[in-house]
């Protein structure tokens, strides 16, 4: 494979919306590595671009991707001089621990800065050292020392990922005027309560704050979501109506909270855009009424002593059917022969049913 197919390979994958994007960025490192190292062979053939000449002694910057700059899994403890005319800065996966001022100054053209798997501590990111960067649209910081997120940050941010952090809480006006963010992850930290700080994020469409501490739902959330991940929290009750202040919704999970049937509204999940509803390893001893376009729910690992279908289908006969094509019920106390008669007319397009 020649390293035009792996680049152009690599743009593809990094520009769709995957649901899960475990393991990206190793295959992305992977994909790296590969291209270094046919890259002198490679490149041997042919003519230097005079624009691909000076590149820091520690990084790789291919020729035909001039605006690249590949400095990653290199042991670095610093961040090298990025030249002015670089737009990607891949810099994952190293022991840089400090982001001073200065370092961007002269790559104000910047879209993509890549820092995740670092030992970066907040008390050593440059107040303005983001600020100057206004064509930013990606920041990762992932899996580094955060305690909080970097303020300020260009308005243009479109994808803000501070994964793996202690970030503990968000301040509240740490995101404000970043109207076109629309991906935010925040999961595995150790926040408790979010506030309303999220609430200025107005295209805001995907948004993780799994694996963290949250007692609660957060009180207020764009109603541009998209996708909401709210698994491995202590999450025991959910407020009346919560869901119907997003029209988008089509993804959500809360699996692996405390969620008890007396913590849920009746019509908690009754929201016609829901496509997909992880209510697995809760507390739940019934299934919550969903609406009939819901196409996947995970019940599994609860207390569910019985299955009946009125949660899916509300009036019974041939026209009322649930769209549910994965029912997940295993790990619950239901027993083989209480399974419904009219499982076969009201789940009629389910391809997987577990009990
Ligand atoms: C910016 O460019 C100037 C001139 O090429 C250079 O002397 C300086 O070290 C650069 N600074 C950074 C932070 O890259
Ligand atoms: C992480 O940051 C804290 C201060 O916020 C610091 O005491 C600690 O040494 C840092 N850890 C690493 C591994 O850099
Ligand atoms: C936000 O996105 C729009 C549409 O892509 C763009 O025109 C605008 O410049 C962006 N805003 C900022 C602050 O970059
Ligand atoms: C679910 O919502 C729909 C539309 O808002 C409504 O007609 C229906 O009665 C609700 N289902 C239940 C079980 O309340």
């Amino acid at each position: 494979m020649r390293l035009t197919h792996l680049l152009v390979l690599t743009a593809l994958f990094v520009g769709c919306s995957c649901q899960y994007t475990h393991g990206y960025f190793n295959w992305l490192a992977r994909i790296m590595g590969y291209s270094r190292y046919y890259s002198n062979r490679y490149y041997g053939t042919e003519p230097e671009p005079p624009l691909a000449t000076n590149c820091p002694a520690e990084c790789t910057c291919p020729s035909i991707f001039p605006r690249a700059m590949y400095c990653d899994t290199r042991r670095l403890k610093y961040i090298p001089e990025v030249p002015a005319r670089m737009k990607y800065v891949y810099l994952q996966s190293n022991q840089i621990d400090a982001v001073p001022d200065g370092v961007f100054d002269n790559a104000t053209h910047l879209v993509w800065v890549v820092l995740h798997w670092n030992k970066i501590s907040s008390d050593k990111i440059g107040a303005n050292v983001f600020s100057k960067l206004t064509s930013l649209e990606r920041m990762y910081l992932g899996h580094n020392n955060l305690t909080k997120i970097p303020f300020p940050l260009p308005k243009s941010l479109r994808e803000l990922r501070v994964a793996g952090n202690k970030i503990s809480t968000v301040q509240p006006n740490v995101l404000e005027g970043l109207d076109n963010l629309t991906k935010l992850l925040l999961n595995d930290n150790e926040l408790e309560d979010i506030g309303g700080s999220l609430r200025v994020l107005k295209s805001l469409s995907y948004l993780d704050l799994s694996n963290n501490h949250l007692k609660k739902l957060p009180e207020v959330l764009p109603d541009s979501l998209h996708q909401l991940y709210l698994d491995f929290n202590h999450i025991n009750s959910i407020p009346n109506e919560y869901f119907q202040q997003f029209p988008k919704l089509q993804y959500a999970r809360i699996s692996n909270n405390e969620l008890t049937d007396n913590g849920i509204p009746l019509n908690t999940f009754n929201v016609s855009n829901l496509i997909e509803l992880d209510l697995s390893h809760n507390k739940l001893q019934k299934i919550p009424p969903v609406n009939e376009n819901l196409e996947h729910l995970y019940l599994h690992a609860n207390k569910i002593k019985e299955f009946t279908v009125d949660s899916f289908c509300r009036t019974r006969g041939l026209i009322s059917f649930s769209k549910i094509q994965v029912l997940r019920l295993d790990g619950n106390s239901i027993k083989q022969d209480n399974i419904p008669q009219e499982v076969n007319s009201c789940l009629r397009q389910a391809r997987i049913i577990n009990i």
